[in-house]
């Protein structure tokens, strides 16, 4: 990973490059050969999905982001299910999420509560505080698998087992993990899965998904629908619109077929890698990470170790050495984390990226930096243990 938002594997460029000809071609050719082509690529795209998260056929399907999917299923349930009810969230979600339960909030008649970070307690959420604050009128929580902050992974069994007994819809948002780590929709069995597919699984953006239960499904009447919202989106009288029965009641207008089609190469190679040493060789390089000499520099790790095989930032055993260094950039970012990433560009907001470089410099290979990169660190002097740590990093890598 280049930082927490874009995944690489060895052949990705020439992967692409290769993917997206084809596209080319099939797209500008003078026959009809183009939607069989195009379509059938996402379905591809959809049954690898299905098959790496373990999710049943006809629960899954695309979505544009992560945002967009959450939205698809919150406008597809019945009014009565969140009005006058609460929709729980963590304050380490992602703040996307955030921001569109907050905007839905009045609409649709719920409240969203977010249980924040304890004052002087662990940079993430505690299961223990969730709990404390989900009870019986808690229509929906949405948990994050791993979150975007410190990496700390929910205990997801333990979280959905108080939900169940809460009588609740419980989503799990596994961008942070998917693709890296195994996960299975049913074990715990949960309702909806939102992520997409930039970063463990090296995909492009706007390749999300959205899967939702079968038990869940027939509920599901999306406010966002069209033709190929249908189980045959060619069926056009006007007073014979019907539901498909699966997840495909979740698409609408034409499908957006570039970024699944374009996300293929990375999901086919992920699904040939052996699932442990995957996670065995991303836990090793954690592991470098944390030997390089965090402690003697007066660094503390906010990431906590039990979730050390979902840190990010770390995966550069296919970069040369000297490219790994002009890629190295740490920043010092919200709630005092200090990120150390190997990132080459992103993309925050002008005005932010200038108080930001002012923080760190004189780093001299600063790059802007997103918010939502990895944060590593919690570092007491940001500037000077930057530098220090900066230096140990090049002779480390
Ligand atoms: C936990 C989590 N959810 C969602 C997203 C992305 O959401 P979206 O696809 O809507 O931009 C991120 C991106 O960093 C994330 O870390």
């Amino acid at each position: 990973m280049l930082y927490h938002s874009i995944g690489h594997y060895p052949e990705k460029e020439s992967d692409l490059i290769q993917e997206l000809t084809a596209f080319s071609k099939t797209w500008a050719a003078f026959d009809d050969g183009q939607w069989g082509e195009v379509l059938t690529k996402r379905q591809r795209f959809i049954d690898l999905w299905a098959e790496l998260i373990r999710a049943p056929k006809g629960s899954l399907t695309t979505a544009e982001n992560v945002t967009a999917a959450m939205m698809s299923l919150i406008g597809a349930l019945p009014p009565a299910m969140l009005n006058g009810k609460k929709v729980l969230v963590a304050e380490d979600g992602f703040p996307s999420i955030h921001f569109l339960l907050s905007g839905l909030a009045e609409r649709y008649g719920f409240t969203l509560q977010t249980v924040p970070l304890r004052q002087g307690g662990a940079h993430w959420v505690e299961e223990d505080d969730m709990i404390a604050e989900w009870d019986e009128d808690v229509a929906l929580a949405l948990l994050t698998w791993i979150s975007s902050t410190t990496s700390h992974r929910n205990d997801l069994t333990r979280l959905v087992a108080h939900g169940r007994a809460m009588g609740s819809l419980i989503g799990v948002d596994i961008t942070q993990g998917a693709g890296l780590l195994p996960y299975d929709v049913t074990a715990p069995q949960v309702d909806f899965v939102i992520s997409t597919s930039l970063k463990w699984l090296c995909g492009t953006p706007g390749a999300g998904i959205l899967y939702v239960a079968d038990a869940l499904m027939p509920l599901c009447e999306p406010d966002l629908r069209g033709w190929f919202s249908q189980a045959n989106p060619f069926s056009w009288a006007l007073d014979a619109f019907a539901f498909a029965p699966d997840a495909r009641r979740f698409d609408n207008g034409t499908p957006s077929t570039l970024s699944a089609i374009a996300s293929l190469p990375a999901l086919e190679w992920r699904m040939q890698q052996d699932d442990a040493s995957f996670v065995a060789h991303n836990l090793a390089l954690s592991t470098r990470l944390l030997e390089g000499g965090l402690e003697a520099m007066g660094l503390t790790l906010a990431t906590p170790p039990a979730s050390l095989s979902a840190v990010a930032a770390v995966s550069w055993s296919h970069c040369p050495r000297a490219r790994l260094r002009q890629r190295l950039s740490i920043n010092s970012a919200r709630r005092g984390f200090i990120w150390i990433v190997g990132a080459t560009r992103c993309g925050c907001h002008p005005a932010r990226s200038r108080q930001r470089r002012a923080s760190c410099a004189p780093w001299p290979r600063w790059t802007r930096c997103s918010s939502k990169c990895a944060p590593f660190c919690v570092v007491p002097s940001p500037r000077p243990v930057a530098e220090k740590f900066s230096r140990q990093w090049a002779d480390f890598a």
